[in-house]
């Protein structure tokens, strides 16, 4: 224990230069940066000319009307011709782009060529519903080839895809489906999970009730579940698809055409629905996913484990990786189903090379045990990467040690749902890696660490993080919103026109960057976005909650874990009442509302809050309660015996 202690104490000194091996063979080299810095429109002009482009560019960049940026303007290109038709025109068609592997152990290999006739097919059947380009549609399926050739068939018709993840709540689709004014919904019978088939369509159903802006359901056949049928609104998938022609020519569309709607928690209870287009994004999800995973089309075997809900699963299993050539992994399941060891099967089965996941998924394969992973040939791997929240190093070192053979670079890949695409990470045979370090800004991309003036911190300080440059991949706005747009990322530090990215960050004494968290009232779990007012929003709408706060304690596997403090309403559940009862409903309830990742980990039935007088809740001390810390400076507060009322009350009732 002293041992790990003070190996982590240490950990910032603890660097992986690349082998000269890996350095000689990269993809990425030091000289990018100087590139980049010595013609940054000239850099990224290289990079999106590695895209096939219909109509060229006049400006590379155009940020008169910042911070609305405009990218390649002038320039035309379809989404889907450049992650599909082209390589298959190339003479690439038989190549393996998708190995599917099914959750009940089915599995399907599907080439460039095959893709290329589904997504025509779909896309023939998209039009066939009248939809035209700058439609919304909304895509909500499990993680199966479908769900890849919706979103590739919307691009090439240039209808602006809302893909929301498959746990959401009716509640939440609804919300979204709105927001967004979709015109159809792109859905599945059922889906499995752990084990099981769970139903989808159902939700979907809840989710559209009284709707009429939704024309078309079309439901994707999955685990075969009965389904109540809306007759005229809903169309199978097969019915509609399959008969369809497999030759569709894509149209070229402007650089800026919109390409897809992603909805993110922030500060208040409504998701934001940020707001890609098309060549700019493109142009970086490519070339990220060239560098920083050392890509190389036809001999490595990819696999990103996100869900096609996220972003990563937009830019890292969608877009990035098709655009490359990639041949990927997509897995439908969770890891632990049949068993423990199915991730390592799978590596094992395909031989993949890189694999990129999350530090929550780490820490559990972690608590699962070394002697799994142990128990397969994972040889083939040669890159692994990391997203969504800090890695402390002794993940990062485990990851290396027991997945990378102590051998493999790690990227640690620091990005957010508005950036479209990776922004700070070691690149791969370059940087000499730090476990727990994101480290540097990629070249062509500008980060930095600034105090509340905006002006850089110094070495081995902290700060927050700011992006002192427009970059090609870059949010566009808030869909309907411009006015959030501007107060939420570009007002903090509008002098200098720095994006606010909502996170905590230092240098260490060489000037790497190590992200610590978010200073906005957004909870991480499990990499996942979830705003605390959303939390909130969901407790008090039920009938026996009269306040609710909520914050992100620090959880050893999913980083942070949602902690609700809930004063109930009176005649409801007292304090000696059936609190483990109301409990559970309360934990259900904000299930329903929002999705099982929004249920928090524990409620506290507590008599009061602490606010400050001008009403604010203090989360800062609740936090120190969720996390069983001494409680802090309480003087601001209204109240100030309103926290002993707090812990008096959690003490378990004799
Ligand atoms: C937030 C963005 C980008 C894909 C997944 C999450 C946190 C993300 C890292 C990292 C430390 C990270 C930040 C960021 N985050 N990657 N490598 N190190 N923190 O996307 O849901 O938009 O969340 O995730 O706090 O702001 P998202």
């Amino acid at each position: 224990m002293a041992e790990e202690v003070l190996s982590n104490l240490m950990s910032e000194d603890r660097s992986f230069p690349p082998s000269e091996d890996f350095a000689a063979g990269a993809n990425a080299t030091a000289a990018l940066y100087d590139d980049a810095v010595s013609d940054r429109e000239g850099f990224w002009a290289e990079q999106a000319g590695r895209l096939s482009w219909a109509a060229p560019w006049e400006q590379v960049l155009d940020w008169s009307d910042a911070p609305f940026a405009k990218w390649f303007t002038g320039g035309r290109l379809n989404v889907a011709y450049n992650c599909v038709d082209r390589h298959v025109e190339d003479g690439h068609g038989d190549q393996v782009a998708i190995h599917w592997v099914g959750e009940p152990g089915d599995s399907r290999d599907i080439t460039y060529a095959e893709l290329l006739a589904e997504v025509s097919r779909a896309a023939n059947a998209l039009s066939s519903l009248g939809l035209v380009a700058g439609d919304r549609v909304a895509i909500q399926l499990p993680m199966v080839p479908e769900a890849i050739v919706a979103m590739l068939a919307c691009a090439r018709l240039g209808l602006t895809h809302s893909v929301v993840f498959g746990g959401f709540s009716p509640a939440a689709l609804r919300s979204r489906v709105e927001d967004a004014a979709a015109r159809v919904v792109i859905t599945s019978d059922g889906q499995y999970r752990r084990g099981s088939a769970a139903p989808m369509k159902e939700n979907v159903d809840e989710a559209l009730a009284d709707l009429p802006v939704v024309e078309k359901v079309v439901v994707v056949r999955r685990t075969g579940t009965d389904v109540p049928w809306t007759e005229g609104r809903d169309l199978w998938w097969h019915d509609l698809v399959d008969a369809q022609p497999t030759e569709h020519t894509a149209e070229a569309f402007d650089a800026e055409h919109p390409l897809f709607i992603l909805y993110t928690s922030g500060t208040t209870g409504r998701p934001k629905g940020i707001l890609h287009t098309s060549g700019g994004y493109l142009t970086q999800a490519a070339y990220t996913h060239r560098v920083v995973f050392d890509h190389r089309p036809g001999e490595d075997v990819y696999w990103c484990t996100a869900d096609i809900g996220w972003i990563t699963g937009h830019t890292y299993i969608v877009y990035g990786p098709l655009a490359n050539r990639a041949t990927q992994v997509v897995y439908e399941g969770t890891p632990n189903t049949p068993n423990e060891g199915r991730h390592w099967e799978i590596v094992e089965r395909y031989g993949v090379s890189i694999y990129y996941t999350a530090p929550t998924l780490i820490r559990t394969f972690m608590k699962w045990g070394a002697h799994i992973p142990a128990a397969f040939d994972l040889s083939s791997l040669r890159l692994l990467g990391s997203v969504g929240e800090p890695i402390n190093p002794e993940a990062w070192l485990w990851y290396r040690e027991n997945i990378g053979r102590g051998t493999t670079p790690i990227v640690d890949t620091w990005w957010q749902t508005e950036t479209g695409a990776i922004m700070i990470s070691p690149l791969p045979g370059v940087t000499a890696a730090k476990p727990g370090s994101a480290q540097r800004a990629l070249p062509g991309i500008g980060a930095r660490v600034v105090d509340e003036t905006g002006a850089e911190v110094a070495k081995g300080s902290g700060g927050y993080l700011v992006l002192d440059q427009p970059w090609p991949s870059m949010l566009r706005g808030i869909w309907g919103d411009p006015e959030r747009f501007r107060d939420t990322y570009w007002s903090r530090f509008a002098d200098l026109g720095y994006y606010f990215a909502g996170d905590g960050a230092k240098y260490d004494a060489d000037g790497d960057i190590w992200l610590l968290g978010r200073v906005d009232d957004v909870m991480n779990v499990s990499g996942h976005r979830i705003s605390t007012t959303e939390v909130e929003s969901a407790l008090v709408s039920h009938p026996t909650v009269a306040e609710a706060a909520v914050v992100g304690a620090s959880d050893p596997t999913t980083g942070q874990a949602i902690v609700a403090f809930v004063i109930a309403r009176s005649g409801t559940a007292g304090p000696d009442g059936d609190r483990a009862e109301a409990v559970a409903a309360l934990r259900d309830h904000v299930a329903k509302e929002i999705g099982p990742i929004a249920k928090p980990r524990q409620i506290l039935i507590v008599p009061e809050l602490p606010k400050t007088r001008s009403g604010k809740i203090m989360r800062r001390l609740l936090r120190d309660v969720a996390e069983n810390r001494e409680v802090g400076d309480v003087t601001t507060l209204a109240d100030s015996s309103v926290m002993e009322l707090i812990s008096s009350g959690l003490r378990p009732a004799a």
